[in-house]
């Protein structure tokens, strides 16, 4: 048993996920979703649902930088190379098929230069992205593979 145990554990630990992806779901857990809830669809009226819509905002002018500017974002304990692997992390469990093709990931560099301009007005920002998205709606009829 304990031979079997010693063969498979590794096995498993490298499998399908990385340590990456590992850790930002631990940063998840941690920092984000007491809000955003563990399936990312969030309180209806309060938190905003992640699930099949974060990547919309990737096809909009100014949503990838809104992703991370925005507060729960870039105001987290994270590091910047922690919050790059998160957001990459969120991304393609919560809304992969709405993450363009070309979809560069985040780095932490990006997230660096990112997060010195917070958004104070996050509301009004995000409903312009949101008209923006409506605009763009044809994007989005049918799923991006
Ligand atoms: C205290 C509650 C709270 C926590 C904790 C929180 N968020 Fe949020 N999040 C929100 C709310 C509310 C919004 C909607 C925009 C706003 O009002 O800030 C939002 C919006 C977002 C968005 C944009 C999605 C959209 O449709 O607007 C992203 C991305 C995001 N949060 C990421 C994170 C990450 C990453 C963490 C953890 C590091 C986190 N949030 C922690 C409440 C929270």
């Amino acid at each position: 048993m304990n031979a079997l145990y010693a063969l498979f554990l590794p096995l498993t630990l490298c499998g399908t996920v990385n340590a990456d992806d590992r850790a930002a779901k631990n940063n998840y857990m941690l920092h984000c979703q007491g809000c955003h809830t563990p399936d990312g669809a969030g309180a209806e009226g309060k938190v905003p649902s992640l699930k099949d819509f974060m990547g919309k905002f990737l096809h909009v002018e100014g949503g990838r930088e809104f992703l991370i500017q925005v507060p729960g974002a870039s105001q987290s304990a994270l590091t910047d190379t922690q919050l790059a692997a998160l957001t990459n992390w969120m991304l393609s469990s919560f809304s992969a098929a709405q993450v363009p093709g070309d979809f560069k990931p985040y780095s932490g560099a990006e997230v660096g230069d990112l997060r010195k301009n917070t958004l104070v007005h996050v509301g009004d920002i995000r409903a312009e992205l949101l008209q923006k998205m409506a605009v763009n709606a044809t994007l989005f009829e049918k799923p991006v593979e």
